[in-house]
Parts: structure tokens; C-alpha cells; sequence
């Protein structure tokens, strides 16, 4: 499958980035891409935040924001699955175009603005994911929302019968002002009415945080975020920083930008956030992960399982086997009897050199 991809590749990149990516939609949809036997080593099998995976390999936000493929991507091999960003009401997003691919760099650029197709929407096809695709429902709010916090707890209160787990997305930046919620005292009274929202529901409650914050201020939202009943945390969204090595012609779009350049300072941040929480806080490691190798270096930076979204759209639909054949060996090869053995180790290494 691999090799189809990288034939067809040329021909998927003639076209405009939004445009391939509802085709693909389209042909999950329709059960066209072939679904091999999903990765099934013991090695791989990890617990995140109390849900039992198949692997740690987790489908981001962003890829599926209206719930259509979840069990597609389950069957791709994905060990969870993240739908949305879902917001209480449709939104159109940004003008087009508002996707790029920076492919020289392996990298995407993205002020999409939260455009889906709003709750009542995606409910019906919640209701219809397989039980045995474990589903986090990412929400978030409308950029005309006059109650941001109501938003996301309408969206909370909807999806509950049907989320392992949900993730708060108060990190993209392009929802202007989204990211302020960030800011301990706010992010606080946002985490306690989403915790109360919750009520008796066991599914955990992620925050899923931007790359971009300074050292204070993370660990500030982090404290807040704990203290109010967040259970863990998702590192990170994509980034507003451009990187110098930058060499595409898109570079400069305006939007977050994810991929392999996004790899090392996403990692740092996760590591930060392991080494400040402790073992005990179930992270998702999020950003620039392509391979086995990458994907170990999070788990090594305190990930319990990790997400990718751009990858994909370089390497096709092949890579999540790749990458689980590869994560397995290179566990095997290090002397690690499972991915729960990996997590953390490699924390002040990461933030000595990062
Ligand atoms: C086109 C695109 C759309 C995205 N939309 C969302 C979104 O709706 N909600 C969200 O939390 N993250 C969204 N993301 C961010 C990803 O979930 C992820 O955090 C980021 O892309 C870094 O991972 P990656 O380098 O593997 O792509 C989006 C990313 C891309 C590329």
C-alpha cells in the first residue's frame, strides 16, 4: 500500500490540500481504501488514562472533524481515534484557500477556523461508532460565541454517550482570542464547568494545549488545569512559530503550522509537561510524529499514546502499520517488554538538548 501511495502521491498533490482531503474522505467512506489486519503485538498494547489500546497510535483532531470515518480509521489501524473539533453550532471556517502543504519540509499550514458541520450533525453519527473504536470527541467553540465556556459544555453534555474521551481544544490558532482560555484563571473556570458537566461520566477529560506558551505560563495552566479536575493533557496543537529551516514556498501562510518541523518543539513541551505532572497524568504526545522512531522519542518525552495528523497526508494510509512494525521492533530492540516501560524515561535527556 505504500508503494500505490507514494505512485499516486504526484497526482493527489495536483490538487488543492482541502479538496484531496475530501476525496479521501469520500473514498473512506465508501470502504474504498483496502483495510489489512490491524497491528496485534502484545508490545503495543497500552493504557491510556484507564482505556485499553491496541497500540498508541492515535488519529488527531482535525483529520475528522465531523465523525464521518472513525471506524474507517480504526480499520486503517489506528489504536484510538480523535474526532472534531465539534463546535455547538456549523461554521464555515475561513475563506479558501486555507490549507497548504509545505512539502519540502513535510509539513502542513492550516487556518481551516474550526469549519464543521456543528453538533446536531455529528450526533447521529456518534451514535453509530462501533464500540470497539476507542473515540476521543474533541470540542470547541464558535468563533461568534458569546458564552465560549457554554459552548463547550454544550458540546460535552451531547457527546458523553459516546466518547472513551474528550479533549478541549482551546489551542488552534485560528479562532481568534480561542487561546486566551489558556490563561490559568480562565482555563480554570473553564476545566471546573466541564468537570461539573460531566458529572458521573468516567470519561477522562483532556486539554489539549498550543506549542507556543512560555515556560510560566504553561505551568501556570497546567497547575490550574490539574486543580479544576483536568485528567490529562494532549502536547500540542500546531504552531504559530516558523521555524527558519523552513524552506517551502508556503512558508509564510498565515495559520499553525504541523509536521516534522513542529517534531522538536512539541517534544520539549511534552517533556516539560511530564517532568512537572509526573507519571501518575496521562499525556498524548501530538506533533511531527512519521515513524516508529518518532513516535518512541514521545513516549520517551512522557506520552502514553501519541497522535499524528500531517504524516498522513505525506506517507499515506500504509504508514500506521509501518509505523506500529517499526515502534515494535525498536521497543523489542531496547530491551522494553511493553510501551509503559518507555514512558518517561527519556525526559531530562529531551529537555537538556532540546
Ligand atoms: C488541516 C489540519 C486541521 C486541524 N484541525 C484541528 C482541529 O480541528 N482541532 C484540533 O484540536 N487540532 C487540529 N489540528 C491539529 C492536529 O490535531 C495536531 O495537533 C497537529 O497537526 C500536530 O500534529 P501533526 O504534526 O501530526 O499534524 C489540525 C491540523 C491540521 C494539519
Amino acid at each position: 500500500m505504500a508503494d500505490l501511495y507514494q505512485l499516486l502521491r504526484p497526482l493527489i498533490f495536483r490538487l488543492p490540500a482541502e479538496t484531496a482531503h475530501s476525496l479521501t474522505l469520500k473514498a473512506l467512506q465508501m470502504g474504498a481504501l483496502p483495510a489489512p489486519a490491524r497491528p496485534s503485538s502484545t508490545r503495543l498494547k497500552t493504557r491510556l488514562a484507564g482505556i485499553e489500546l491496541d497500540n498508541p497510535f492515535g488519529l488527531a483532531a482535525g483529520f475528522d472533524k465531523n465523525a464521518d470515518v472513525p471506524w474507517a480509521m480504526h480499520r486503517m489501524g489506528f489504536g484510538f481515534v480523535e474526532v472534531g473539533t465539534i463546535t455547538p453550532r456549523p461554521q464555515a471556517g475561513n475563506p479558501k484557500p486555507r490549507v497548504f502543504r509545505l512539502v519540502q519540509d513535510g509539513a502542513v499550514i492550516n487556518r481551516l477556523g474550526f469549519n464543521n458541520a456543528g453538533l446536531a450533525a455529528a450526533l447521529p453519527r456518534l451514535a453509530k461508532v462501533p464500540a470497539d473504536v476507542a473515540l476521543g470527541i474533541n470540542v470547541g467553540a464558535n468563533k461568534d460565541s458569546i458564552d465560549r465556556i457554554e459552548d463547550y459544555c454544550a458540546c460535552i453534555d451531547a457527546v458523553l454517550p459516546y466518547a472513551r474521551y474528550l479533549t478541549i481544544n482551546i489551542s488552534s490558532p485560528n479562532t481568534p482570542g480561542l487561546r486566551d482560555l489558556q490563561a490559568a484563571q480562565d482555563l480554570s473556570k473553564l476545566v471546573s464547568r466541564a468537570v461539573h458537566t460531566r458529572g458521573a461520566h468516567t470519561a477522562p477529560i483532556f486539554v489539549k494545549l498550543a506549542p507556543d506558551m512560555d515556560s510560566a505560563a504553561l505551568l501556570e495552566a497546567l497547575d490550574a488545569a490539574v486543580e479544576a479536575g483536568a485528567d490529562g493533557f494532549i502536547d500540542t496543537n500546531t504552531t504559530l512559530a516558523r521555524p527558519a529551516s523552513l524552506k517551502s514556498p508556503a512558508k509564510d501562510e498565515a495559520g499553525g503550522l504541523s509536521g516534522a518541523p513542529l517534531l522538536t518543539s512539541s517534544t520539549r513541551v511534552l517533556a516539560q509537561v511530564a517532568k512537572h505532572l509526573g507519571p501518575s497524568v496521562p499525556l498524548i504526545g501530538v506533533g511531527g510524529v512519521a515513524s516508529g522512531a518518532d513516535a518512541l522519542l514521545k513516549i520517551k518525552a512522557g506520552a502514553h499514546a501519541v497522535q499524528l495528523y500531517s504524516a498522513l497526508v505525506y506517507h499515506g494510509p500504509g504508514l500506521i502499520r509501518r509505523m506500529a512494525a517499526d515502534l515494535d521492533d525498536t521497543l523489542e530492540q531496547a530491551g522494553y517488554a511493553s510501551v509503559a516501560d518507555a514512558i518517561g524515561t527519556g525526559i531530562d535527556a529531551i529537555l537538556e538538548t532540546a
